[in-house]
């Protein structure tokens, strides 16, 4: 898909714009003037972003034997920031404007070029200093240096500190991963592209546990690679919107030996929304180190070793920005969001045709409260049809079903798909299953 530069902007304005009007996303804060960085999930934001943790959750833990759940806690003894690395090396290029004294990123060009072309005259930068990028936090009663932590700026060091505590309490060998989803905060210097680059945010992640060798290493990374290209072509994303890009050595995160990210071709350009990163024995290593604690793994055969840890970490905010622009459309008048029906927030829409003719809204409850035992169904009663149609288009709802006079006679609601528009008639008793056949659920 080629567009304009106008054309691109215009579709992250009427993106953001739908978000907000349908409830998907709000801005954080909003009536205080809001909160930069910070964002919402309004009704039908929050179903999407279940659907898709879901999803995941089900692709990585329930359908994986040699992967386990785990869910710790954001605040840590701050020890293990310093034996990740993060209190020393989770910074970003800092630079001020000399005219203004805004702060921006020195990687950031662009931005940086943008700002530059608002001012005047010509603008003068500070020299780049080190930002560290994670929040603090105060815990307890006293204020200081002993209270406090930091609010997690990856959701990984939970996992690694519980790496013997997963081994001592399954049957995991291995290889084997450990999956976890959750918030992770960190303190840009500039949020910004909606979503995008946002301050609190949610992450979701396998660290992968393997056999330290070179050749182990390159494998299952090229294995998890694929694997998790593959995962977001079965969503629907396009081919064309998606690729990957390796890190060069100077960029890679401090705790990489190889990286590379899954980019989605963005309205402002190719941006990265997961990362795939070998992180070799970096974490257990240095919280062996830091915590006196043995963090070895003793195979089968009895060779005792540190693992190395092959990490997948997908962005659950970014990732939900990108199957929304990649899901908008627009066509003959019409707005709609090609959405998976698997992440659709709702997976079908009953409307009696009229909101005033008590027996076919009485029949149209009954199939309602019937469905809704075993699916997300929306209701609505309000404004003609072509209205509702359209409403639920907007959110990407994949099924329409209208109980209308015949329905009374003959048994049979008129089901309309999202994508093509038909229409056909199916009996209300085969209704459940013909969704669910639909659906692929
Ligand atoms: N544990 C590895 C790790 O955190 P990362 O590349 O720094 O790696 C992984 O982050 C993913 O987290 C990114 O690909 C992105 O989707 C998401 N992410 C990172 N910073 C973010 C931010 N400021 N706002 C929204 N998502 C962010």
């Amino acid at each position: 898909m080629h567009m304009a530069k106008k054309e691109k902007d215009n579709l992250m304005e009427k993106i953001t714009s739908l978000a907000k009007r349908r409830g998907f996303i709000f801005p954080g804060s909003e009536i205080y003037g809001g909160l930069a960085g910070t964002w919402d999930y309004g009704p039908t934001g929050a179903l999407l972003k279940k659907n898709l943790k879901d999803l995941w959750w089900k692709e990585m833990v329930q359908l994986n034997s040699n992967i386990v759940g785990l869910d710790a806690a954001i605040m840590m003894n701050p020890k293990a920031w310093e034996a990740s690395g993060h209190l020393e090396a989770f910074t970003d290029p800092l630079i001020e404007c000399k005219v203004c004294h805004q702060r921006f990123r020195a990687d950031k060009e662009e931005e940086i070029k943008s700002h530059e072309k608002g001012h005047k005259e010509k603008v003068e930068w500070t020299e780049p200093r080190q930002f560290n990028l994670l929040v603090k936090a105060y815990l307890g009663v006293i204020e200081g240096k002993q209270s406090e932590i930091f609010l997690r700026g990856e959701i990984t060091n939970g996992v690694q500190v519980n790496f013997k505590n997963v081994l001592n309490s399954t049957r995991v060998q291995i290889p084997f991963g450990i999956a976890q989803i959750g918030k992770a905060f960190r303190n840009e210097i500039t949020p910004g592209n909606f979503t995008f680059r946002s301050r609190e945010f949610e992450q979701m992640e396998v660290q992968f546990y393997i056999k330290p060798e070179e050749k182990e290493g390159k494998k299952w990374f090229e294995y998890w690679k694929k694997n998790r290209m593959d995962w977001y072509l079965s969503l629907g994303m396009r081919k064309e919107n998606l690729r990957f890009r390796d890190h060069a050595d100077n960029e890679r995160a401090h705790y990489a030996r190889l990286a590379t990210d899954i980019e989605y071709n963005a309205p402002w350009g190719w941006q990265e929304f997961m990362g795939i990163h070998h992180r070799g024995d970096w974490d257990l290593k240095r919280h062996q180190e830091f915590s006196g604690q043995d963090m070895t793994y003793r195979d089968a055969e009895g060779e005792t070793y540190i693992p190395w840890d092959i990490e997948t970490s997908a962005g659950v905010d970014r990732s939900m920005l990108f199957l929304l622009v990649d899901s908008y459309r627009e066509e003959n008048n019409r707005v709609y969001l090609k959405l998976h029906p698997r992440l659709a927030p709702y997976k079908a829409a009953i409307f009696p045709l009229l909101a005033n003719k008590p027996q076919l809204v009485e029949k149209a409850r009954e199939i309602y409260d019937d469905l809704k035992q075993d699916l997300m169904i929306a209701w609505d009663d309000r404004g003609n049809i072509g209205k509702r149609y359209y409403s639920q288009d907007e959110i990407g709802t994949p099924y329409c079903v209208t109980v209308d006079f015949d329905s009374l006679e003959d048994k049979k609601v008129t089901v309309r798909d999202r994508d093509t528009m038909k229409q056909e008639r199916v009996a209300i008793d085969e209704l459940s299953k013909y969704l669910t056949e639909k659906l692929s659920i």
